[in-house]
């Protein structure tokens, strides 16, 4: 199809295997270590799908991967929200073009996986749809971080799925089921606390007085200070039954620190960074890695660095997880967000602002992650149109399209203030769709019998938009839903 565009734009590695290994040895980077850079639209096979990357979620282990592990030209990001641009043929029974969808895919290894793009593959099963209400910044963050809370809790410690114990957190947690989450103010922390309160346990985390309201906020029992050096002794005291803990920070001595909690019942600790150690006083250590869940082996740094093994029960979970996420999700409290000016540029920037330690969601364009909305509900009219052949629901047709363009002009698109205003051009291109919205409303009342011609234009008015520059770019495979007519 003349005209469009195959590629896409993504943020990539760009650091020499040399670089990495330096800034593995010297334990610091030079440089941001990434690029904008245009590449192919990624293609899918028969069980993935094509998202259109609306927002990212930018964790630790980005700019980790940045730093030391990612091959020049790698695309980096895990986290995403988004709608579904394509199909493969086994997804088709999960997943339709334009739904709401969320996950976390295997960024920085790979010259065709990662988040950071305008579009990502991912396995139909291993994204969940996102429902009605639950933001999509909101969304990105259920990705990386609570994986590991899941993995860690649900598949190591043996706290109970979520899916099977929507119930028991209703009640007072039982004292004598107590669980550690160490340094509970991080993303997997936050996410780990709710996962186990609402699973029934008593949760005693650690923070630093500065983040304690916090942890309590998302049900923590009660919080230790991980500097005090009572803390140990006064978490044995008050909770002597305790045999399992979550160390969300696995470095310096909190893995100790978690050891001598559990140490009295021979208990068990899950790590986040490898210790190296599979025992520590009779205590057994689970190191775990989110990356583990795609069911695929990796390697860091090949050809000399550490190679990770399938496994298998781990991809198990997070389709566990995941096929249940639409309906627990609602449960959950993303944890608090820092949303910086969107767009792929601005990335590099939130990695090294990540670096000092922050949490962060952005749109990669707020202007086209709204607009996919509209968009989705525009298409959407057309079913109503057909049975307006049938059934002369003229009225409610055409309140759709007045309710759409109300919307439209109402959204925030100019007016936030966590993220870049948008720009003239785009402005313009919401009053055009406002204006398109209205006089086809018109057309329709005044032409009852005419729901072609709406139906039409409303067709031509999605592909205009979708293939316009300033809502992104399109493919050759990527078009909207194809036109029905209230008259086929
Ligand atoms: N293995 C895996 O699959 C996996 C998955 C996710 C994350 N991780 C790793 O786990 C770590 C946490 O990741 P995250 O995204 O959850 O972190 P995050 O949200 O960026 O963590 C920020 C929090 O870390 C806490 N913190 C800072 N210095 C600390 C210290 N010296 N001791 C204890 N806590 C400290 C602070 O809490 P306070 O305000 O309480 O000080 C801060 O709020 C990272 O190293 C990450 O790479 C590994």
């Amino acid at each position: 199809m003349a005209g469009f565009s195959n590629v896409m734009e993504a943020l990539v590695g760009d650091r020499s295997t040399l670089t990495r290994l330096a800034n593995y040895g010297l334990g610091k980077s030079y440089g941001n270590g990434v690029k904008i850079k245009s590449i192919p639209i990624p293609s899918i096979s028969e069980n993935e799908v094509l998202v259109r990357v609306a927002w990212v979620a930018l964790n630790p282990t980005d700019f980790k991967h940045v730093d030391v592990l990612s091959p020049r030209g790698a695309i980096i990001g895990c986290d995403f929200a988004g709608t579904v641009a394509k199909v493969g043929s086994q997804a088709a029974n999960k997943w339709a073009v334009g739904d709401r969808i969320a996950g976390m895919v295997h960024g920085g290894l790979f010259p065709d996986r990662g988040s950071f793009a305008q579009f990502l593959k991912t396995s139909g099963d291993l994204a969940w749809k996102v429902p009605p209400g639950v933001s999509d910044e909101d969304a990105t963050t259920f990705g990386v971080s609570a994986i590991t809370a899941m993995l860690a809790l649900n598949t190591r410690l043996g706290v109970a799925w979520l899916s099977e114990s929507a119930n028991r957190g209703q009640g007072p947690s039982r004292k004598d089921t107590p669980i550690l989450i160490y340094s509970g103010a991080t993303a997997a922390g936050i996410h780990s606390i709710q996962l186990a309160k609402l699973a029934g346990l008593t949760v005693v985390a650690t923070a630093s007085p500065r983040s304690f309201d916090l942890v309590k906020s998302y049900g923590a029992n009660e919080v230790f200070d991980y500097r005090d050096q009572a803390a140990v002794d006064q978490i044995i005291r008050a909770y002597p039954n305790l045999d399992r803990a979550m160390d969300c920070f696995s470095e310096g001595n909190s893995t100790e620190f978690c050891v001598k909690c559990v140490r009295k019942n021979q208990g068990k600790v899950v790590t986040l960074l490898d210790s190296g150690k599979s025992t520590m006083d009779g205590v057994q250590i689970d190191f775990i890695l989110g990356y583990t869940v795609f069911g695929s082996e990796f390697q860091w740094l090949p050809p000399f660095g550490p190679k990770f093994q399938k496994v298998p029960s781990d991809n198990e979970a997070l389709r566990h997880f995941y096929s249940a996420f639409p309906d627990i999700v609602k449960q959950l409290r993303p944890p608090p967000l820092k949303i910086i000016d969107p767009g792929l540029e601005n990335l590099a920037t939130g990695l090294e602002m990540l670096r000092q330690g922050q949490l962060f969601a952005m749109p990669l364009s707020e202007f086209s992650a709204k607009l996919e909305g509209f968009l989705a509900r525009i298409e959407s009219v057309n079913s109503v149109l057909i049975d307006i052949s049938r059934t002369k629901l003229y009225d409610e047709a055409v309140a759709m399209l007045h309710g759409i363009a109300d919307d439209i002009q109402h959204s925030r698109f100019s007016t936030s203030t966590a993220c870049a205003p948008i720009t003239p051009a785009e402005i313009g291109m919401a009053n055009n769709m406002v204006s398109t919205l209205r006089s086809q409303a018109r057309i329709l009342s005044s032409h009852a019998d005419n729901g072609y011609g709406v139906t039409a234009s409303l067709h031509g008015l999605v592909t205009g938009v979708r293939s316009n520059p300033i809502f992104g770019i399109t493919d050759p495979d990527i078009t909207p839903t194809p036109g029905r007519t209230p008259i086929d």
